[in-house]
């Protein structure tokens, strides 16, 4: 049954440049997307860009740039990397630009008339890397908790968001809703955090300039991540409710990493509920790469930058690699040697070598024409049933957004086909020719699982995808339709493949 689909990824601050960290959210999100789609659910994907706050006007001041002009540069490399690692958002929004300010403003507004929000008077710890405030007896060490910087006393006066009034409601809806927030250690974590009461929370400054004035107030702006967070509204046209708002709030799931949890699970919820809105049905926050062992920093150059990776190795390894090696949620490392041995096991070894002895048995035994199938004996009928339990278990994987197991499920067919070439021997029964019906189901087997396979990997891998399709002659588009058993017509051209990945050799790496 075909269903609305809301998937986005956390906008990103345009003072630094897109790493690693960064791509892996949106890769994600959009092999979320991408598989939902395959599924025929009409999706909507959102990212974008966090331009408002003091962290980018320093940053922009530092360069000798407006705000602004950083904004329009930074973004654009987002976009282009996007577009690079094959990424189809279905929306990118920029907290600058005026539908975003009308909506903020609208949602802040309705929050004071209805004295959700107050004017009030702050004296705090304010760590600026972090865009947070913090408690003295939250403090480690004298320094930020979250980032063990340098924080600096900020006296001022504010509005507040009455979060405290909320804390009830929250706890008793993540209690209510154990997938509300995934992983389950993080749900812990967030639980605890609430269970030690919540303080109102300051939502305005008067320090910078630089954001969304506060309506009626123009000494002050609205809180970075108040600003930030109502994206995932304001994108979908709120406060107008209906169009596309009607049809894809609540969210179905923010994708997020660890470090901004809290805003999410959080802050977040209690600013729908004062806005009564309904609460977003998941926040899943995945892990944190370090590289080579180390955390990833510009002090150190050690920071991955995503467009030489895909120079180098491809688009599509490069998106096999970064959801097959970590676990989602759990943090992970990056090494070279790790992403070529999983370029040369995976994808040159298992994937690419199964289709390449398959295509080319097909041409040399059959003339390029795909046989029809003749009955299927025990060992055939293993391999189909395995061959279609895929498509369920990859179902069943992705509604966990357990990524990596989702591809295990593929690869496993991968093994259990070239397992099958090895037990049915195709030579052999080439060789005899009363034997030419059961080569010939032989290789049906063989080329259907394969389709099979190449349509789960449309999301994952859409080029590689489309290559495999188009060797084995399936030239629809990848659909839910297509993931049944005995699709593929006899008398379909089958192509034989190229290598679809060339090994690297190690050494020269
Ligand atoms: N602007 C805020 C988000 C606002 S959402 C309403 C923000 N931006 S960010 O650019 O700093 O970070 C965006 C995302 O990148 C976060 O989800 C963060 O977890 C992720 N990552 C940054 N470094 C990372 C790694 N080293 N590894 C994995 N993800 C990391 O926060």
């Amino acid at each position: 049954m075909s269903k609305n689909f809301y998937v986005t990824t956390p906008i990103y601050y345009v003072n630094d440049v897109p790493h690693i960290g960064h791509a892996y959210t949106t890769l994600a999100g959009d092999v979320l997307a991408r598989y939902r789609r395959l599924m025929g659910d009409r999706v909507f994907f959102l990212t974008g860009t966090d331009e408002h706050g003091q962290k980018v006007e320093k940053a922009a001041n530092s360069v000798g740039e407006t705000p602004l002009e950083l904004a329009d540069r930074v973004m654009k490399r987002f976009d282009s990397l996007w577009a690079k690692l094959g990424i189809e958002y279905s929306d990118f929004i920029r907290t600058t630009q005026e539908r975003h300010k009308v909506g903020v403003a609208h949602i802040f507004s309705q929050l004071m008339q209805q004295g959700d929000i107050y004017l009030g008077e702050y004296e705090d710890w304010y760590c600026t890397p972090c865009e947070t405030f913090w408690t003295e007896t939250q403090l480690i060490d004298g320094k930020c908790p979250d980032c063990n910087r340098l924080v600096e006393k900020l006296k001022e006066e504010s509005y507040f968001f009455k979060m405290s009034a909320y804390q009830e409601r929250l706890l008793a809806h993540i209690e209510a809703n154990p997938d509300f927030i995934q992983p389950k250690s993080k749900r812990n974590e967030i639980l605890a955090f609430v269970k030690e009461g919540l303080r109102d929370l300051s939502v305005s400054r008067t320090t910078f300039n630089w954001g969304i004035p506060v309506p009626g107030n123009e000494r002050h702006v609205i809180y970075v991540w108040f600003d930030a967070l109502s994206n995932y509204i304001t994108a979908l046209g709120y406060p107008d409710k209906g169009g596309n708002f009607a049809s894809f709030w609540p969210v179905d799931v923010h994708l997020i990493g660890k470090d901004i949890l809290r805003f999410h699970a959080v802050y977040w919820p209690t600013f729908l509920m004062a806005a009564g809105l309904p609460l977003p049905k998941k926040v899943f926050a995945h892990g944190w790469w370090t590289v080579e062992g180390q955390k990833m920093s510009k002090s150190l150059q050690n920071v991955v930058e995503p467009n030489m990776l895909i120079d180098r190795y491809g688009v599509d390894a490069v998106r096999y690699f970064l959801l097959r090696e970590v676990p989602f949620g759990l943090d992970g490392d990056f090494s070279h040697s790790a992403l070529v041995n999983r370029i040369n096991s995976d994808l040159a070894n298992d994937l690419g070598n199964l289709l390449n002895r398959t295509t080319a048995m097909i041409n040399k035994y059959f003339g390029g024409v795909m046989p029809p199938c003749g009955e299927l004996g025990e060992i055939d009928n293993a391999y189909r049933a395995k061959s279609v339990a895929m498509i369920g278990s990859v179902a069943g994987h992705m509604e966990d957004l357990a990524f990596s197991k989702a591809l295990q499920s593929i690869w496993e067919i991968i093994s259990a086909g070239n397992k099958y070439i090895d037990e049915t021997a195709p030579w052999t029964l080439a060789k005899d020719p009363d034997q030419k019906d059961r080569l010939a189901t032989v290789m049906y087997c063989l080329a259907e699982s394969q389709r099979l396979v190449y349509t789960l990997l449309a999301a994952f891998m859409p080029a590689t995808s489309a290559k495999g399709l188009g060797y084995l002659g399936s030239t629809a588009a990848p659909s839910a339709d297509a993931l049944a058993w005995g699709r593929l017509a006899a008398g379909t051209s089958i192509t034989k493949a190229e290598a679809l990945f060339p090994r690297i050799e190690e050494k020269t790496e």
